[in-house]
């Protein structure tokens, strides 16, 4: 089919009460519905979300929407790239019915003042350097559970942190939502796909890429029995230090509490890192023994 007659067949929706409308009429003939919350400027570590949505529901929403409470003063708000048409045409070609595509002042009214957070785990890691990033995160995505209420909601573990704190809060509220989490999409060179990778140039693009080189030698190393948690950490490190990039955090955590192992690896775990090639911000992650 002609990519235009699929996303004919597709709703962009700008505000709540149409999307309930429209929700209301795919409930009502008994159909599951899957949420896919975005910001836009799709890649395929985003489609791979569409599509297993699309491959386990029977109606797929995609919200997409640059949240500004999750954005710093200084952050990339202004900057963050925006296509709404082109990211429509790529969800329809990768089986989405609907597209929710509000404006701010749609999702936060003006004295807006509610927010939804998470105990110690949000201050860490990201939280760290981005403070008020994860309130912000789980306040819109708090926001589209109540708007879409689907039976499924699909995430990446590219933002690991950002997974496993909408695991507690639909967990912590006893929300009626089974959160899928899709394995990170990478590019050729091992750099996990992001929105902000055409930040940078194609050189800082192509040295970023030592970030996952680090990652797979711990890998090898976990996988040849090496268990010390300071050993693993130095090779992701030695990588970084190799390239342009200038580290922000490194961490070996508890895959489930996220919380920092100490000496030794003992349980599932993954690395959690963000480092800076120019001013572009990357973050990834890599799970051992998961
Ligand atoms: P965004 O960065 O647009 O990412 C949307 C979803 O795509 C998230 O679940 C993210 O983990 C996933 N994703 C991003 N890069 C990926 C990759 N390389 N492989 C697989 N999945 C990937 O994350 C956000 O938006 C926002 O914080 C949001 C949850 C939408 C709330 O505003």
């Amino acid at each position: 089919m002609h990519p235009r007659a699929v996303i004919d067949k597709m709703k962009i929706v700008k505000n709540i009460e149409e999307l309930r409308h429209e929700l209301a009429l795919v409930k009502n003939k008994g159909l599951t519905v899957g949420l896919v919350p975005t910001m836009g400027a799709l890649h395929e570590g985003h489609l791979s979300l569409v599509a297993a949505s699309a491959a386990q529901s029977d109606y797929t929403v995609v919200s997409i929407f640059l949240n500004p409470l999750q954005f710093g003063e200084n952050e990339d708000l202004d900057t963050y790239p925006r296509r709404l048409e082109t990211d429509a045409e790529l969800c329809a070609q990768h089986g989405a019915q609907l597209i929710f595509a509000p404006e701010a002042s749609t999702m936060y009214h003006p004295e807006h003042a509610t927010f939804v957070h998470n105990s110690e785990l949000e201050e860490k890691y990201c939280g760290k350097y981005r403070p008020g990033h994860f309130r912000g995160v789980l306040t819109v995505v708090a926001k589209l559970f109540l708007a879409v209420e689907p039976s499924k909601a699909f995430f990446g573990k590219k933002d690991y942190q950002q997974a496993a704190l909408i695991k507690n809060m639909v967990r912590d509220l006893n929300w009626n939502i089974v959160i899928e989490l899709l394995e990170t999409s990478r590019e050729d060179s091992g750099l996990a796909r992001s929105s902000r990778n055409e930040y940078m140039s194609a050189e800082q693009r192509n040295d970023a890429a030592a970030i996952y080189r680090g990652l797979e030698a711990a890998q090898k190393q976990y996988e040849n029995g090496e268990r010390e948690v300071s050993t693993l950490l130095e090779l992701v490190q030695k990588s970084i230090k190799k390239s342009s990039g200038k580290l922000q955090y490194l961490h070996l955590v508890d895959a489930q509490t996220l919380l920092p192992l100490k000496n030794k690896v003992e349980k599932p775990a993954v690395i959690l890192v963000a480092a800076f090639y120019g001013e572009t911000r990357l973050i990834d992650n890599l799970e051992l023994g998961v």
